[in-house]
This record gives C-alpha cells, structure tokens and sequence, in this order.
C-alpha cells in the first residue's frame, strides 16, 4: 500500500468511498443510535467476527427510487450491511440492518442484498445470522419493498432446515417484517431496546381500544415469557452477540455436518450418588429437572432455550463426552411436569428443529398427564399436544429417553417413547410407567371397594393398600422391562455413564437407513 501522498488517484478515490459507506447514514444519525444505547450495523459485526475476517458484500449498493425525496436520499449499502466471515473459526454470513440509513428500512436493493448474501449462505452451508434493527417496509418504495420482503419470507422457508438461521432483534421490528425472523430457528432479542409487534400501540388503540406501550406490547420479556416468539433476551446489543456466538458453538454449519465436537474436561464414567435420592419418596412432591441436567450431562455445558416460557417443559443444548445433545424434559417443579399448550408448541418445535440438523434427542421424562380444563380444551390442547408427538414420530435422529419417574397415559407415548421411535429407553427404579397414577387407578379399578369402607379413615387406608397394589403389578418400569418397552433399568447414579455409552453407539446412525414411505410431506398438526 502505498503512502498517503503517491497513492494513485483511483486507488484514493476508493478508499474515500470505502470511509464514506462506512458512515451509512452520517455522523448525526450515528450519534443518534448510541444515544438510544444501540450500536451501529458495523459496530455489532466487529463484535461478532474474530478479529479481521470479515469480508462485506455489496457495499456499493444504492437504493434506484427517485419518488418522495429519494432522488436526494442515498447512502451507499443501502441501509443494510451483509457479508461472511469467521466466527470463533467457522465461516457464517450475516445480514446486519443500518439504521442510521432511512431507520434501516428496506426498500428494493437493500432486499436484494440480503437475498443475495442468503443464497451465498445456502450454497456454501453455512449459518447465516440475522442483526435486525428497522423500520420495517420503506414506504417510499411501496410495492417494491414489499417484494424485497417476500423474497426473504421465500429464502427464510427454503434455507429452513438446511443451514441454522438466528435472528437478533436489536431495535424495532413492526408490521409483516416480523415474518422474517418467526420464519428462523432461534430469535434473540435486545431488552428495552428491541420490540416486535404486527402493529403498534397506536393502531392498537385506534382498532381495540387498548392502552399500551412498546414494551408491554411487543418488548423483549413479553415475547421470552408470553408469547413464546423469542428464545432468548439480552441485556444490551454486547450479551446479544455473545449469545449468538454460544448458540453457534452448538450448532453445525448445516444439515449434511455434525456440530463441532468440543473437549469438556469432565469424565464420560463420572457416576452421581445425588440422583440416586433425587426423586421424592413421595411421588407427590415436586424435584428439579434442571438439577438432574446439570450433574448428568458435561458440566455447565447446559445451554438453555426458551428459559422463560412454558416452564414445565425445559429444553436446550447440552454436551454429553463433548458431543453435542439436544435436552427436552419435563419439569416437575413447574405445573407437576404436566403437558399444556405452550409446552407442546416449545417441544415439538424444538424437537424438530434437533432433528432437521440430526442433533441427538435425549429426553428425560416425568411426565403425570396434559393439563385439564375448558382453557386448555377451548384453545386446541389437542391441537397443539399432537405435535409432540409428530415431532417425535417423524424424527430420524438418535433418541435417547430416561424415564425418572411419571410416565402416565398419553404423555408418556408423547414424551419420546420407544413406541413413536426412540431408539434407546432407560427407567429409574422409581419410574411409574402406567395409564395413571396408582391413586387414581385404584379409585377407579376398586371404586365399589372403597364406597363400602365404613369410615373415611378406612377408606384412606384401603386406598393407599389398593394403589400400592397398583403400583406393584402395573406402575412399575418392570412391566415395560419385561416386554422390551424400555431396554434397561438403571440405578440413577449411573446414568451419565450410559447416556454416554449409548449415545457414542447411537452416533452411526443415519436418516437414511431409516425407511419411509415416499411422500411429498406429512401434515404437521400446526
Ligand atoms: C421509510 C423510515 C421508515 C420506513 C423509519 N424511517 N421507518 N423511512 N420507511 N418504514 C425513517 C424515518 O423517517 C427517519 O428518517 C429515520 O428512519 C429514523 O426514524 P425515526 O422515526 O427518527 O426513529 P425512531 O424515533 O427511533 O422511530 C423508529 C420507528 C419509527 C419506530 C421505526 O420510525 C416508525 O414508526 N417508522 C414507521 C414504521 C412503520 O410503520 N413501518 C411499516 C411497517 S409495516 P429521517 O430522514 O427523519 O432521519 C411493514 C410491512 C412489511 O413493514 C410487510 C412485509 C410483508
């Protein structure tokens, strides 16, 4: 390169431009969105990327509109920056929205680029990462922009499944713009900062009379914690990075790779006398799930998804000897583990998502039922139940599944069964593995039994004799056991050994060894 004052013309001339499209859309604006504790397209792509590797694409790009004022308005990039480069080693491309350039809103070219940097992430397969921060649709660009948006709802579908697509929401995100990110596998939002919604307070108002602000309407812990829209929230647009950067630790580039393997430093033998009392005594009484979690796969490797929504259920990234596992469990602290609507959507879509990418399903089961009621009955339990199961049923990659304790009725065949494919089932000696639980069993089995007692104390004890009863000849895992329902009965302390044993064993096996009937593609309860 050469100095200052014998540098070419031409050559001077780029690199003005190059420092002009880096200022988007101007100082003023710049300074405008770090006052607003947001940081810029670029600034939020150098924290993503190691050191030096990124390379932008497009940066030259320009809106062609002249109606509205356009003619005068123009920065290069368009109001988006795209490119690829390396994250912590691996190649991942990113879209990156700039709002100092007319609120990031995307008109014709800037929809361009970012389909354009989409394919080149599906050709090479490779993650592509979404850093959203717009006004959505550029109104000046009416039909156009519009365009631009369909054609990202297009790739969004046709990229699904192949590569891993993450959306951080890093600033607003209105109108059918939030289609793009509902359409990926995993949105991280920026608390405070961000919001969704597909019309704002003050169409709200207008249309349902509804007092509301951004926040309560479409912030960053109503879509973690209500709406199940958001998988994850972050403090500020720094946490939201490295969140993204740990999610791809998990992830493979595409669906053809495994995920990166990683040395954990915990022994694949370790036992763990705790499990072994981990369950009540009484089955009653509540434990945690996420306890079990944390002593049995690699230590603080747990990486949980949806934290904050349907905490009955809990699911996340783990690693297991290194490999990575997807964990779906239910959570007998919360709602007694019991199945209801919002757990089944968060189960059954992130069962699926495990098996698009062939990431090993381990579940751990403690499961007492779906949850009853005209709430649940009135808004689709049914509905929304069945997709556990279909997501089960149709998944080809490995699936481990320990029952700790409860396994009644429907839920058990739902919860990752042996009877919808799982390919390795292992029970606690405490595990009640009926069509309910012994109690209700026995009042029903021995009802006219229990109406002859002559005092409610003698009822009582007639009742706990009859579900012990029960339980002994039905709700036991040796029932299972003895027709090869499940394949083994451990002690708990022994499970991480096992896991890791079965799941190394599990790891040859490939979809398509699997057969099924040629079809164009099943109908998902949805
Ligand atoms: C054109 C836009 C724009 C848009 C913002 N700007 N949104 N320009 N089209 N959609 C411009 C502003 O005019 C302003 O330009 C600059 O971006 C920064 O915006 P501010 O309003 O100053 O910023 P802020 O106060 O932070 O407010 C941000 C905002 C607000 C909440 C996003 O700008 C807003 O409400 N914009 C309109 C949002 C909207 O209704 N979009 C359409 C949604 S429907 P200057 O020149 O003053 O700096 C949609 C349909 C998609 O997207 C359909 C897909 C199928």
């Amino acid at each position: 390169m050469g100095s200052e004052s014998n540098v070419r013309p031409e050559i001077a001339k780029l690199r003005k431009l190059i420092e002009e499209a880096k200022l988007g859309g101007g100082l003023k604006a710049i300074e405008k969105q770090h006052a607003k504790g947001k940081l810029t397209a670029r600034e939020r792509l150098e924290l993503l990327y190691d050191p030096g590797t990124f390379i932008e694409t497009d940066m030259f790009v320009t809106h062609r509109a002249t109606e509205f004022g356009m003619d005068k308005k123009k920065a290069f990039g368009d109001g988006v920056v795209t490119g690829y480069g390396k994250v912590n080693g691996r190649t991942v491309v990113s879209i990156a929205q700039d709002f100092t350039f007319m609120g990031g809103s995307l008109g014709e070219m800037h929809a361009l680029k970012m389909v354009k940097a989409m394919k080149l992430a599906l050709s090479i397969g490779v993650p592509v990462v979404f850093l959203n921060d717009s006004g959505g649709a550029r109104i000046q660009e009416g039909v156009d922009s519009l365009k631009g948006y369909g054609e990202v709802f297009y790739m969004n579908v046709h990229s699904s499944g192949v590569i891993p697509q993450i959306a951080a929401i890093m600033g607003p995100s209105a109108g059918g713009a939030v289609y793009s990110p509902a359409l990926m596998d995993f949105i991280i939002m920026v608390d405070k900062t961000s919001f969704m919604f597909i019309t704002g307070p003050r169409v709200v108002k207008a249309v349902v009379g509804e007092e509301v602000d951004e926040y309560n309407l479409g912030g960053a812990v109503v879509h973690a914690s209500k709406s199940g829209v958001a998988h994850f929230v972050a403090k500020d647009d720094k946490e939201a990075i490295e969140l993204i950067k740990k999610l791809l630790s998990y992830l493979p580039s595409n669906n053809m790779e495994p995920p990166p393997r990683m040395e954990t430093g915990d022994d694949p033998l370790r036992s763990d006398s705790y499990l072994d009392n981990i369950v009540p005594e009484d089955p009653q009484k509540p434990y945690d799930m996420k306890e079990v979690i944390n002593r049995v796969f690699d230590r603080n490797t747990f990486f949980e998804v949806h934290k904050d929504y349907a905490k009955n259920a809990v699911v996340g990234f783990a690693r297991l000897n290194g490999w990575v596992v997807g964990v779906v469990a239910n959570q007998p602290n919360y709602l007694s583990g019991a199945l209801d609507i919002n757990a089944s959507d968060k189960i059954a879509r992130f069962v699926r998502f495990l098996d698009a990418f062939n990431i090993p399903i381990i579940t751990l089961m403690d499961v007492p039922g779906f949850i009853p009621g005209t709430y649940q009955e009135h808004n689709g339990i049914i509905r929304h139940g069945a997709k556990i199961i279909y997501a089960y049923a149709e998944a080809t990659a490995p699936e481990i599944t320990v029952i700790t304790r409860k396994a009644y009725g429907g839920s058990y065949i739902a919860m990752g069964s042996r009877h919808l494919g799982a390919d390795f089932v292992v029970a606690w000696p405490m595990a009640e593995i009926a069509v309910m639980g012994p109690q209700g069993a026995a009042e029903i089995i021995w009802r006219k039994e229990l109406a002859a007692a002559k005092t409610p104390e003698e009822r009582e004890e007639l009742l706990r004799k009859l579900a012990n009863e029960y339980k002994e000849k039905i709700a036991n895992p040796y029932v299972a056991a003895s027709r090869g329902y499940i394949d083994a009965v451990i002690e708990p302390s022994q499970t991480r050994p096992l896991l890791v044993s079965v799941l190394e064993t599990l790891l040859t096996k490939r979809e398509v060894r699997v057969r099924t009937p040629p079809k164009k593609h099943g109908n998902m309860p949805v």
